[in-house]
């Protein structure tokens, strides 16, 4: 698909930007051939799709947002609807990646629309990346790695210490900086 194409697109789905393209990239240098991957939060399935394409690896994408779904499925990457990572089975992933919704926000905000969830992390901006730091191990195989996008604004040592308290070792292995923030991957290990 021509992610350039504006008629691909669904209203209310986060479109590829800067983060997208830096996780993509990280991720695509990282992958092992014949690896399985899980995208979560796929948004328009651009990091999906650049992994399926860029690599030997197998890439299955997920989203809470119903429009999301409908969007990454033309990418050719199959895509289910689901809440981070409750509906896989256990021990099932080489790696996850996740571009999170991560921007703190005002906590008279409600998540009443759909590019809220995909932005909105809450008051510390940590309310979606803290309940997926807690759940993705069970998804993982043994050997299993997370690609996880953060930024300066939700504060980078903050993630590193909670992945720390669920039991994962954070390395950098990417970043860029723009006038507002920097944007970190993690690689997260066990
Ligand atoms: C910042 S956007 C990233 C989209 C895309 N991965 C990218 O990098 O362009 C965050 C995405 O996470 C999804 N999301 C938010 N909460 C979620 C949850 N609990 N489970 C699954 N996806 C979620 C949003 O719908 C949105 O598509």
């Amino acid at each position: 698909m021509g992610l350039d194409d504006r008629r691909d697109r669904e209203p209310d789905v986060y479109q590829p930007a800067e983060d997208s393209a830096l996780l993509a990239r990280a991720a695509c240098d990282r992958v092992g051939e014949n690896e399985l991957v899980l995208e979560v939060g796929t948004g328009s399935g651009f990091v999906a799709g650049r992994i399926a394409d860029e690599t030997d690896a197998r890439v299955i994408a997920s989203d809470v947002n119903p429009w999301a779904v409908r969007q990454a499925r033309r990418t050719d990457v199959e895509t289910v609807r689901a809440d981070l990572v409750a509906p896989f089975r256990d021990g099932t992933f080489d790696a996850v990646v996740f571009n999170p919704p991560y921007l703190p926000t005002d906590p008279e905000n409600e998540w009443d629309d759909w590019m809220e969830r995909a932005l909105s992390g809450g008051e510390d901006g940590r309310a979606v990346i803290d309940p997926f730091l807690e759940t993705v191990d069970r998804v993982l195989a043994p050997d299993g790695v997370v690609y996880l996008l953060v930024s300066s604004l939700t504060g980078v040592d903050d993630v590193v210490g909670r992945a720390g308290e669920e039991g994962f070792s954070a390395v950098a292995i990417a970043d860029e900086s723009f006038p507002f923030e920097t944007l970190t991957v993690l690689e997260l290990l066990r």
